[in-house]
């Protein structure tokens, strides 16, 4: 008897050093200490000992027991401990570390440069007018003088939303819902977004424009100048050369597009070290406006009276402004929010 409670112990303890978990141990207890376990079989053998021996292994039994329950308990609070200390250890939080940041946003370049269109233009006496981005094919091209078919809608790569809808191509349809629901005298500028089918770094498939027009009695040419030359001179600087060049828009006759001497190589087109200037190519000049006297047609369309009413109208790109203002040469960027970037404007 005395060598099976020897095995016993010795097998017990062998067995709890390499119990690992909970569960395990919880075993290991059932198998020896429950109540069909390998000590209580011991136990039933006490009867085959003879009486007087009876009290002294009944009392190794028992100690057995007692010994084999603390084992028990100090191997199951070393893994409670072990258990603790690798949570602690793998799930550790350096409360140190700084917190992220509220990164404060400010105007982006785009507003910034169109706030600033718009405000020379309020200056004039302009007021501002809004259209919907999703146009009918009528006011994006049809009364602007652009039919089905005509060669001109290639200009513009446009975005179907369905047979008669779509994303705008440029502000000018809000020249024809103005004129629609006006009578003149009118002097209306038109900031927004507009859609193209194009996406390079000079090109992005939504950018934004301004659109302005002016429609009065004997409104001419020379007034587009002054308008615009004030414009151009207020954006960029005072002393900037500003040039109309004959052009063509299905909506304007006679057309015009509008250039500013270049930023970069101030209108000579070269470098110090005579080559070409990149911002202008050599040109000299920065294709910057579009414009022209409004097409007589587009009178028609929106009911005017050609002969009673004249008007001019221009149209320009807000991320071209910005990119020759700030010396940005991919349009990408300001559509990436990259705070590096647009934390630079102000
Ligand atoms: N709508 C033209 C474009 O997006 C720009 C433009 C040209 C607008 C001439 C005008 C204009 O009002 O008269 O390319």
């Amino acid at each position: 008897m005395k060598e099976a409670l020897e095995t016993l112990r010795e097998e017990a303890l062998g067995r709890l050093d390499h119990c690992i978990s909970e569960p395990e141990i919880d075993h290991l207890r059932v198998e020896y200490l429950g109540r069909k376990g390998k000590l209580t079989f011991l136990l039933r053998g006490l009867r085959e000992i003879p009486p007087e021996e009876r009290p002294q292994v009944g009392d190794q039994l028992n100690r057995l027991r007692s010994f084999l329950e603390e084992q028990i308990e100090i191997r199951q609070k070393e893994l409670k401990t072990r258990a603790k200390e690798r949570i602690l250890r793998e799930e550790r939080v350096d409360i140190t570390l700084p917190g992220s940041r509220w990164e404060q946003g400010r105007m982006h370049p785009i507003t910034l440069v169109m706030d600033e269109i718009v405000d020379v233009f309020l200056g004039m006496g302009f007021e501002i007018a809004r259209g919907p981005d999703i146009e009918d094919d009528y006011h994006n091209f049809e009364a602007l003088n652009m039919p089905k078919d005509h060669p001109a809608r290639d200009m513009q790569d446009t975005f179907f939303v369905s047979q008669d809808r779509l994303l705008r191509t440029h502000t000018s349809p809000v020249q024809v819902r103005v004129m629609e629901s006006r009578k003149p005298p009118l002097q209306i500028i038109a900031p927004g977004a507009v859609y193209r089918h194009d996406d390079d770094s000079t090109h992005s498939p939504m950018f934004h424009q301004v659109e302005g027009f002016m429609v009065d009695h004997h409104i001419a040419f020379t007034d587009l100048k002054g308008v615009l030359t004030h414009f151009l001179r207020h954006i960029f600087r005072e002393e900037t050369g500003v040039r109309f060049r004959p052009s063509f828009f299905p909506f304007t006759e006679p057309s015009a597009e509008i250039d500013i001497q270049c930023l970069l190589c101030g209108g000579k087109g070269l470098t110090v070290d005579q080559q070409n200037c990149r911002v202008c190519k050599g040109s000299g000049w920065l294709e910057i406006l579009g414009a022209g006297m409004i097409d007589p047609q587009v009178f028609r369309f929106v009911g005017y009276d050609p002969e009673r009413f004249s008007g001019f109208a221009f149209g320009m790109g807000v991320e071209r402004i910005a990119m020759l203002k700030f010396g940005i040469d991919d349009i990408r960027l300001f559509f990436q929010n990259d705070m590096r970037f647009l934390r630079q404007f102000t």
